[in-house]
């Protein structure tokens, strides 16, 4: 370890290696042979990655596979093309399997009875966290498309698990203070929706107390594309990585410097961040 980074890792490794090319590497002038090795195992270690996560990590929970094929065989270009959609929405807005086993999980560890999902798509990550609950628990999904109301409807009703969930259908931002006057806390809140809205939903979920003391915020993207410290990587002129990017840049650092909760970015995906409420 030098400064808590740890020695060796696969990125620290690809990087490493990349260093050295770009130090024996002249502009003009052909990669050498050992250069050109070295910058093909840099490749195979940031793109096997991912990959090789799914293959030793549990596939696809039973719950969750009506849902992925589902997803992955609705006509997304004709209901966009038809109206029917807000937005163009493919299937790799999806968690799939990885994600939802982990959103599962946590929701176990954290013995949740109550949780709220930020951004449901075709809730794939809403029934692995409904099957972690007990029989009396509820999760709820806060989605602004109604299309997508829909088309989770017959399926949550047959996964056995559909009375423990409840859709709201509108803006996050209204649900949330909506949600904050009825009452509800919850031991675990999963975020994973439109990026600019993303601090000021944190915002309202401390103000209202929606998060219980001990509880846990678990917030996606939170790398996004490496953005935050790599900003090049996101185009100037995007009209929608950008402001994404930035938000989420603004989002790390106000969230790091809140006194009231611990957090942990983990490199996992696209960069998931624990956001503990402080007891
Ligand atoms: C990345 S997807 C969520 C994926 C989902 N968690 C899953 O794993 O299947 C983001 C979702 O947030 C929804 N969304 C976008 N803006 C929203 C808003 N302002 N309020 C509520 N939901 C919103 C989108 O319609 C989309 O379904």
């Amino acid at each position: 370890m030098s400064d808590g980074i740890p020695a060796e890792t696969p990125l620290l490794s690809a990087s490493k290696l990349l260093a050295s090319i770009l130090s024996s590497s002249s502009e003009g002038q052909p990669l050498s042979s050992s250069s050109l090795a070295k910058l093909k195992l840099a490749h195979k270690l940031l793109s096997n990655l991912d990959p090789y996560l799914d293959e030793v990590s549990s596939k696809a929970p039973e719950i969750q596979k009506p849902l992925l094929k589902a997803t992955a065989e609705n006509d997304w270009e004709g209901a966009w093309k038809r109206g029917e959609t807000m937005f163009q929405l493919t299937p790799a807005w999806s968690a799939g399997a990885y994600e939802g086993n982990f959103v599962g999980m946590m929701t176990r560890i954290m013995n949740a009875k109550n949780a709220l999902e930020v951004g449901m798509f075709t809730g794939t990550t809403t029934v692995c966290i409904a099957s972690s609950l007990p029989k009396d628990g509820k999760v709820i999904a806060l989605e602004i498309d109604p299309y997508l109301a829909n088309f989770v409807k017959p399926h949550f009703d047959a996964s056995g698990h559909g009375d423990k969930i409840d859709v709201r259908v509108g803006g996050a931002a209204e649900s949330l203070v909506k949600i904050g006057e009825e009452g509800h806390q919850f031991e675990i809140i999963f975020i994973d929706a439109d990026k600019p809205g993303y601090l000021s939903y944190y915002k309202t979920i401390m103000e209202k107390n929606l998060l219980k003391k001990g509880g846990l915020l678990v917030v996606d993207n939170t790398l996004y594309k490496g953005s935050p410290f790599a900003p090049e990587i996101v185009d100037f002129d995007d009209e929608i990585s950008k402001p994404n990017a930035d938000a989420i840049t603004e989002f790390n650092k106000v969230v790091a410097a809140d006194e009231r909760v611990e957090v942990v970015l983990l490199p996992l995906r696209d960069g998931v961040t624990f956001i503990m409420n402080k007891e």
